[in-house]
């Protein structure tokens, strides 16, 4: 037993003087969702991440095929487990313990996935849950990091919970960050999973978006959603703030040191600003927040409260078209990187100054240069809403809203971009361009320099179609039945 141990651990020691190179590297990390109808080939995503310098990623669940994708990539990874796991994962130390086997023991080795935390659940003290994870995120928190123990990764794989920023305030009376406290709501249950972080050596987690506070407060001043001045700085006693993320990462410091942990390490899980579907969300606005924050962090001052290194991952690396979009439309928008893996506008991840821009995905391949667009022969419209509704309800219209990129193409044009957009969700099938005769297939591409009318990619298993079939199913189903029939008949 005691001999067949020994090269085992020579390997592990050699495998923790390999990880140990890498710890201190101050990289900008990146958080990579997968809700898209389709999706790019992994490998060619972590190719594109090296090529550009991300090395630390966010995974917001263990994906086997991007796990495999990463291994020996040197790509330092935290990867979350859903809030839909958290009560199994709460009541059942085995679960947790067969989570971490499968998903992590499985990928550490030397020349494996360099996985450093386990996000456990994801803001899962959001208001819209209505408090169902309140109770069961320290105990499933405490379980996975008993089973990252147990498996003898306890030193260097920490568990975490990405909370929201809301589950910390400063009073109305009062609105300074120095004033920060946990939300009385939530502030006992929060202490309890942050002692336990602290006890652990590991951080608090929180995602930050000042652009929600834009979006939802028409009197926000637009300059302190960025970092490059604002004409209204806050003063709080002899500090000054001048941008919003500061101001809201110190109002968490001071909630931490109220509680009793001043020193609790603190890491961005989110953080980003969307390209469309709201005035206030496109290139522009994109870069100049992510540029200003990746300087911020560059910089190394850290916050007035906070001085130092900031960790951050950028939300998000590629847009994801099946995202809900309760939130806003915005919320399929938050890319880097377009569907396609293209880069949207220019970033300086390393602050050289040159804007030389981002490289794009290599060797992605389209579907047919094709489009599917209203019928200009079409006479009787009356169909028409029903029918944009219909390909607007299964497909991603988004960029037609208020303030968004396709918002002045008109009538006309929205049923031709909603009629496309299903159609290339539906992989270009003919008889998804019909819409009771008003659409047409063209080759002619219906883009102006302001609307773009997407080719979809030709990779990847399209999970948001079939997430979307197994609640139309049925109803395509008929739909399809029916299509059938009249074909037989005619
Ligand atoms: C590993 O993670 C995946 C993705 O979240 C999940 O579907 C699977 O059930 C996990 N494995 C175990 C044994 O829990
Ligand atoms: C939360 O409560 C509201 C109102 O009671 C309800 O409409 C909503 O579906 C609930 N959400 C969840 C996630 O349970």
């Amino acid at each position: 037993m005691v001999k067949s141990k020994l090269p085992f651990n020579h390997i592990l020691v050699v495998f923790v003087i390999f990880m140990a190179i890498f710890e201190n590297g101050y990289g900008i990390g990146v958080n990579w969702g997968t809700m898209a109808t389709h999706q790019l080939p992994p490998e060619k995503v972590v190719q594109m991440m090296q090529e550009n310098g991300f090395d630390k990623v966010k995974l917001f669940e263990a994906d086997p095929r991007i796990l495999k994708a990463l291994i020996g990539s040197e790509i330092e990874v935290m990867l979350a487990i859903p809030n839909l796991m958290l009560q199994q994962m709460s009541d059942d130390p085995g679960f947790a313990a067969a989570w971490v086997d499968e998903n992590v023991t499985s990928y550490i080795y030397p020349g494996g996935v360099y996985i450093k935390y386990v996000a456990v659940g994801n803001e899962p003290f959001l208001k819209t849950y209505n408090g169902t994870y309140l109770q069961c995120t320290l105990p499933a928190l405490q379980n996975v990091q008993n089973a990252l123990n147990h498996a003898g990764f306890g030193s260097r794989i920490k568990a975490t919970v990405p909370f929201n920023a809301d589950v910390y305030y400063s009073p109305d009376s009062n609105p300074v960050p120095s004033a920060g406290d946990f939300r009385p709501e939530v502030r006992d249950i929060t202490i309890k999973i942050v002692e336990f972080l602290y006890s652990n050596d590991a951080p608090f987690t929180v995602n930050i978006y000042p652009f929600l506070s834009l979006y939802s407060n028409t009197y926000f001043p637009f300059d302190y959603a960025f970092f490059d001045g604002s004409k209204n700085p806050i003063t709080d006693g002899d500090r000054t703030y001048t941008n919003l993320f500061d101001a809201n990462f110190d109002t968490l410091v001071s909630s931490l040191a109220k509680s009793g942990y001043p020193e609790m390490k603190i890491l961005v899980g989110e953080v980003g600003w969307p390209t469309d579907g709201d005035k206030n969300a496109n290139n522009e606005n994109a870069k100049r927040f992510n540029q200003g924050l990746v300087q911020h962090i560059l910089s190394e001052n850290g916050t007035p409260a906070r001085k130092g290194v900031i960790e951050a991952y950028l939300f998000s690396l590629i847009d994801e078209n099946a995202k809900s979009i309760a939130p806003g439309p915005f919320e399929r928008h938050w890319g880097i990187f377009e569907y396609d893996g293209k880069p949207k506008y220019e970033l300086d991840l390393f602050g050289f100054g040159e804007n030389k821009g981002l490289v794009a995905v290599k060797g992605v391949e389209y579907m047919l240069r094709k489009w599917c667009v209203l019928n200009p022969k079409a006479d009787d419209l009356g169909e028409l809403p029903k029918n944009i509704d219909y390909a607007c309800s299964l497909s991603d219209c988004t960029a037609l809203g208020y303030g968004s990129s396709c918002n002045h193409i008109g009538v006309k044009g929205n049923a031709c971009y909603a009629f496309n957009m299903y159609y290339q969700l539906q992989n270009q099938n003919t008889w998804d361009c019909d819409f009771s005769g008003l659409a047409v297939e063209t080759d002619e591409n219906p883009s102006d320099n302001r609307c773009q009318f997407p080719v979809m990619i030709a990779h990847g298993n399209p999970v948001g179609l079939l997430l979307h079939k197994e609640v139309f199913g049925i109803f395509l189903g008929v739909l399809e039945g029916f299509v059938v029939f009249l074909l037989l008949v005619s």
